[in-house]
């Protein structure tokens, strides 16, 4: 089961936890209304007979799929590519990842600009709407296998904060403070 929770400021290492004292946890419909990431729980070994992956690729036009693995042994470049990946974000697409093995940490910004972090399980799959501020770290068992989704060409490009001028930015915005559609 995923979980959400409030960030504590800490300046600890990254992989840990950061829970506040007590914990805050966040809801599933907390996270959409806060900040438009959607989940799905599918099964991480026997998605493609149980068809949910496959209806929510002909739902939103998803062509392209690959797999990621992160750790230390199987991501070339593994070292800088974790540094990046936690240096805070936007894309001008949807952030699509199906967790199939391992675990880690999706970190989104809720609409008073505090953390809030995502922790992925297998079976887990997360959209992160285009133009949300995000980073991600593993956790300390520092494996993650994931299927990365997208519409026609992938594009990875990461655009570091301040990008506040980009319209996919602008456009992330004012959904977030009129309301994320109704699901
Ligand atoms: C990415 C994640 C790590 O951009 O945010 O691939
Ligand atoms: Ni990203």
């Amino acid at each position: 089961m995923v979980q959400a929770w409030y960030m504590d400021d800490s300046p600890e290492d990254q992989r840990l936890e950061h829970h506040q004292s007590p914990p805050k946890f966040v809801s599933l419909d907390e996270l959409y209304s806060e900040t438009g990431v959607m989940y799905w729980k599918l099964d991480a070994k026997n998605y493609e007979s149980e068809g949910k992956l496959a209806e929510i690729k002909t739902e939103r036009g998803y062509t392209y799929m690959d797999v990621i693995q992160i750790s230390p042994d199987k991501l070339h470049n593994y070292e800088e590519k974790i540094k990046n990946f936690f240096e805070e974000h936007i894309h001008i697409d949807e952030e699509i990842r199906f967790v199939t093995e391992g675990s880690g940490y999706f970190d989104v910004r809720d609409k008073e600009d505090k953390w809030i972090r995502i922790e992925v399980v297998p079976g887990d799959l997360l959209i992160l709407p285009a133009g949300i501020y995000h980073r991600f770290t593993l956790d300390s068992k520092n494996y993650i296998k994931a299927m990365r989704l997208f519409v026609g060409e992938p594009i990875w490009t990461p655009y570091n904060r301040p990008a506040d001028h980009m319209d996919a930015r602008k456009q992330y915005v004012v959904a977030q403070k009129k309301g994320f559609p109704v699901k």
